[in-house]
C-alpha cells in the first residue's frame, strides 16, 4: 500500500481522476471498479470534463441498495447514470450494478461475481471510505474473503447516508456489495478519502492492524493499493512525512508532482 497526500480536496481528485485517465488511454478495453458517495462526485465531473474514449469500456459498481428501483435518484444505478454515464460515451449496456430488486438475491450476486470474472476481472478499482471503516458496503465482521452478497448496514452508515434522502427514513437498511474478497481481486486499487471527518477512520484503516471490524484495513493486503487522501483525512496519520516524502521523490509519481 502506499499512501499520497495533496494539499487540499481538489488536489487529490485530480489526481485519482488522473489515474483512472491513463487506464482509460493505455487500455481503451478496460474494466473498471467503480464507486459511489459525495467524494466521488468530483472525480466523475473531472474525468467527464476530460473528454476520454470510454467506448470500450466496461464498468462493475461495488453496491446498490435493496429495495430501490434504478429510477429511484437515490439508488446507485441513478447516481451513476447522473454523475457519470450519461456525460461519457460508455456504452450503457456495459455498465453493471448489482440489481437489488431482483428476486433471487443470492442468484443476483453469484450472477454479479461470475460476469466480473467473463469479463477478465478488474483492471483498476475505485473506493471511497465509510465512517465505519466499510469499503463498497463491507460492514463491520465482514469476512476478509467475503464475496458479493446481501449486507446489513450499521448505523454509522444511515447516519452518514441517510440525509441525502428526502426523508432520512425512506433510506434502505440493507444493499447487495461486493466482498471484501471480491475488491481484493482487482488488478490495481485507488482509495480515495477527503476531509477532517475521514481522519481517524483513515488513520486506522492504513495504519491500524488487519481486522474484519474495519474492511479498508484489508487493502492493505493488496499488493497494489494507491490510497489518495488530502491534508485534513491526513491529519491523524503517524507517518505523514514519511508518505510526503514517496510522492515528492518516487519516480513513478514524477510525472503528477
Ligand atoms: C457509501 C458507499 C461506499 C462509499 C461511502 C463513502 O457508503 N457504499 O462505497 O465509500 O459511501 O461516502 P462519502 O464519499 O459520501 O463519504
Amino acid at each position: 500500500m502506499e499512501v499520497l497526500i495533496m494539499p487540499n480536496r481538489k488536489a487529490a481528485t485530480n489526481l485519482t481522476a488522473k489515474l483512472i485517465a491513463n487506464k482509460v488511454k493505455t487500455k481503451p478495453s478496460c474494466v473498471l471498479g467503480l464507486a459511489t458517495g459525495r467524494t466521488m462526485e468530483e472525480v466523475y465531473d473531472e474525468l467527464a470534463a476530460m473528454k476520454l474514449d470510454f467506448s470500450n469500456c466496461t464498468t462493475f459498481n461495488l453496491d446498490e441498495y435493496i429495495g430501490l428501483e434504478s429510477t429511484d435518484k437515490n439508488s446507485y444505478r441513478f447516481y451513476m447514470n447522473d454523475h457519470l454515464f450519461k456525460k461519457i460515451n460508455v456504452k450503457l449496456y456495459n455498465t453493471y450494478l448489482p440489481n437489488g430488486m431482483a428476486k433471487n438475491m443470492k442468484e443476483e450476486c453469484e450472477k454479479y461475481e461470475r460476469l466480473m470474472a467473463d469479463h477478465g476481472g478488474i483492471d483498476i478499482q475505485l473506493l471511497g471510505l465509510g465512517k465505519s471503516g466499510h469499503i463498497g458496503f463491507n460492514e463491520p465482521l465482514s469476512s476478509l474473503f467475503s464475496r458479493t452478497r446481501e449486507k446489513a448496514l450499521t448505523h454509522t452508515t444511515i447516519e452518514q447516508n441517510s440525509p441525502i434522502f428526502d426523508k432520512p427514513e425512506d433510506m434502505p437498511k440493507r444493499a447487495l456489495t461486493m466482498g471484501v474478497g471480491t475488491i481484493l481481486e482487482a488488478k490495481k486499487i485507488i482509495m480515495l478519502a477527503t476531509g477532517k471527518d475521514k481522519a481517524e477512520i483513515l488513520a486506522k484503516a492504513v495504519e491500524g492492524p488487519i481486522t474484519s471490524m474495519i474492511s479498508a484495513t484489508a487493502l492493505q493486503l493488496h499488493p497494489s493499493c494507491t490510497v489518495i487522501v488530502d491534508e485534513d483525512a491526513a491529519s491523524l496519520l503517524t507517518e505523514r512525512e514519511y508518505y510526503r516524502w514517496i510522492f515528492q521523490n518516487e519516480p513513478e509519481w514524477e510525472a503528477f508532482r
